[in-house]
């Protein structure tokens, strides 16, 4: 019998990164060395304290229902964070917890959003953001920042697209892909605009612990009150603190939409893990030095594989800002080609890399931008420079 899907299910694509980090798998499980920069997470380990919390959760039998939205010393210890970190003040009605902050913003679509509501989604983009948004049968409009301007969201670029429909901006500083930290102005400008206009902000901020360069993360809701009554802050401790398996995001806003939410949740997943939740507050609360050294490491793979990249003729990538990924230009080997094969966009020259190379990486069209392409230096220093060479290689074979 075949299944007669939903057209919701028909149009929603599976996450791409998933999809390429599955490919990898796959082949190196064929025993294929696969050098894999396509994951979107840290390879540290989840630190030992933030571990030994959860396995003292469950010998103290810390394993039943908690409330759907998280356990209020959970709350509690986001409250504090986001005061120590963020110059933040929330009430425990303001903040809820959710399995991952990709289910955090789902939640945030699912209470916010009408049928053909417009949200502004700057590009390049998580892939997520777009999905979502459909999923709810929302409209994402997306606005393209250039590589000129840093992939910097200005006010300039968001406003003329700003309708009657539109609900919301989403914003993400620092960005997965770009790694581009919205500056200080551009903040204070677009929450300008979100006043002036009524609208939403949704600010995801699973990087803000990984900027470079002197950098500082701000959230836009820190910038005054009134900007912090249209924000939905979302932040997880999927890579601040390595712990991406254990699925702990949270949200902290208005309470009346915080308690809509919570509704929903309810009844979808009920409460995220428990145990997870006992780990989380470890991590929040307990000693940051690992987040700064995971830093300096990062930075120093950023460093060595930007100034690589830039070596390579014809191509150019642009010094990410935060995050751990750098978007590198390929656009300049589109129309050359390998074995007769033409390679005309992104999604053809990450599959020339992974099938001639054996290299994993993300094609930039999924981020809304095809001149490029992802990769993430989640990876250790070795695996770096191996790859880089490979990819060095590769794009050195295209004919012209
Ligand atoms: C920009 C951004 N936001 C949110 C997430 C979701 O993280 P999690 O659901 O693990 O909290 C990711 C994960 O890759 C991300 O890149």
């Amino acid at each position: 019998m075949s299944v007669n899907l939903s057209s919701r299910a028909k149009r929603t694509k599976p996450s791409a990164t998933l999809a390429i980090a599955s490919r990898a798998k796959q082949m190196k499980a064929e025993g294929i060395d696969v050098v894999d920069f396509g994951l979107g997470e840290p390879d540290f380990e989840t630190p030992a304290h933030v571990k030994e919390a959860a396995i003292q959760a469950i010998r103290e039998g810390f394993t039943r229902y908690t409330p759907a939205s998280g356990i209020d010393e959970l709350k509690e210890a986001i409250i504090t964070k986001l005061k120590r970190d963020n110059g933040l003040s929330y009430r425990l009605e303001e903040v809820m917890v959710s399995c991952g902050s990709k289910h955090s913003l789902f939640n945030v679509a699912e209470a916010l959003f009408e049928s053909g509501d417009e949200v502004i989604v700057p590009a390049p983009y998580w892939v997520t953001y777009t999905e979502q948004i459909r999923l709810v049968d929302a409209c994402p409009i997306i606005v393209q920042t250039s590589e000129e301007e840093k992939f910097h969201v200005t006010r300039r670029l968001v406003e003329p697209a700003i309708t009657p429909r539109t609900k919301a901006i989403l914003l993400n500083s620092p960005c997965n892909p770009t790694g581009a930290v919205i500056p200080h102005d551009q903040l204070g400008a677009i929450a300008a605009l979100a006043v002036e206009r009524d609208l939403f902000l949704i600010s995801d901020e699973a990087y803000e612990s990984l900027t470079y360069d002197g950098r500082a993360h701000v959230s836009i809701a820190s910038l005054d009150e009134e900007t912090k009554r249209r924000t939905i802050l979302v932040n997880t401790v999927s890579k601040a603190y390595a712990m991406t398996g254990w699925r702990i995001g949270y949200a902290a806003g208005p309470a009346e939409l915080i308690k809509a939410m919570g509704a929903i949740q309810s009844q979808v997943t009920s409460n995220p893990t428990s145990i997870a939740q006992k780990a989380a507050i470890t991590a929040l609360l307990g000693p940051q030095d690992h987040v700064r050294a995971m830093r300096a490491e990062f930075d120093r793979r950023r460093r060595y594989l930007v100034g690589r990249l830039n070596t390579i003729p014809d191509l150019r990538c642009a010094n990410p800002e935060g995050a751990f990924y750098v978007f590198p230009n390929v656009s300049g080997f589109y129309g050359r080609t390998a074995n007769g094969h033409r390679i005309r966009n992104s999604t053809e020259m990450a599959t020339y890399l992974l099938q001639t190379a054996h290299v994993a990486l993300v094609p930039g069209v999924e981020f809304g931008s095809d001149a490029h392409l992802r990769l993430s230096y989640a990876a250790p220093m070795e695996t770096i420079v191996k790859g880089v060479d490979r990819i060095e290689g590769a794009l050195r074979m295209l004919c012209r």
